[in-house]
C-alpha cells in the first residue's frame, strides 16, 4: 500500500506541475523588481476593492450588516491604503499595467491621495467602533470617493482583453 502511494505520488507530481503551469494564469509579468512591484500593487488593489465592496454593500443594504466586520474592513482599508505607494517603484509600467507616468512626476500628490484613503477609512473605523454602524455608514461614501480621485489622474485606460 505504501509502495503504491509512493508510486502514485511519483506519477501525480509531474502531472500536477504540468496542469499548474498551464492553468496558473499568465506569466506575462516577469520576476523583475518592476514585475514583482506590479503584482504586489495589483493584489493590494484587489484587496482594497474587496474591502470597499463589503463596506458599500452593508451601507446600501445589499449584504447583511455585520458590525464587527464593518469596523475591521474599514481598519484593513486604512492599512492597505498606507501600503499602496511602495508598490509604485520607478519605471514599473510593465505589460498590463494601467499606471500613468504622472504618478512619478507628482509622487507626493499620489502618496497624499493614498493617504486620503487611509485617513477616511480610519475615521470610518473609529466612528463605527465608537458609535456603531448606523451612525457611521454615511461615511462610506467619502472613502469610496478617494478611489476615483486617484484613478482619474493616475490610472489609464484598460488594456485590450483585460477585465
Ligand atoms: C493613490 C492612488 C489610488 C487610490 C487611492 C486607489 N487606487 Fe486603485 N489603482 C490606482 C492605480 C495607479 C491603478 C493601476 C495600477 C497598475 O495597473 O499598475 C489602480 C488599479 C486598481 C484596480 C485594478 C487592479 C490593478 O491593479 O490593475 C482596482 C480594482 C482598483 N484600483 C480599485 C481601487 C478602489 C476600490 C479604490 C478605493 C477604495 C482604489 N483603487 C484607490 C491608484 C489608486
Amino acid at each position: 500500500m505504501k509502495k503504491l502511494s509512493t508510486l502514485l505520488g511519483a506519477l501525480l507530481a509531474p502531472m500536477l506541475l504540468i496542469s499548474c503551469s498551464q492553468g496558473g494564469g499568465s506569466a506575462a509579468v516577469d520576476d523583475s523588481p518592476e514585475g514583482v512591484a506590479f503584482r504586489y500593487r495589483h493584489g493590494l488593489m484587489e484587496a482594497v476593492a474587496w474591502k470597499t465592496a463589503r463596506l458599500r454593500g452593508m451601507a446600501d443594504g445589499s449584504i447583511p450588516v455585520n458590525e464587527a466586520e464593518f469596523v475591521k474592513s474599514a481598519r484593513d482599508l486604512a492599512t492597505l491604503g498606507g501600503m499602496l505607494p511602495e508598490g509604485f517603484i520607478p519605471n514599473s509600467i510593465v505589460e498590463g499595467s494601467r499606471a500613468l507616468p504622472d504618478i512619478w512626476m507628482n509622487f507626493n500628490d499620489f502618496t497624499q491621495k493614498a493617504g486620503d484613503l487611509s485617513t477616511r477609512a480610519q475615521a470610518l473605523a473609529d466612528a463605527a467602533a465608537a458609535n456603531g454602524f448606523e451612525a457611521s455608514k454615511g461615511m462610506v461614501q467619502a472613502v469610496g470617493q478617494t478611489c476615483g480621485a486617484c484613478h482619474r489622474p493616475y490610472r489609464g485606460a484598460e488594456d485590450e482583453g483585460e477585465e
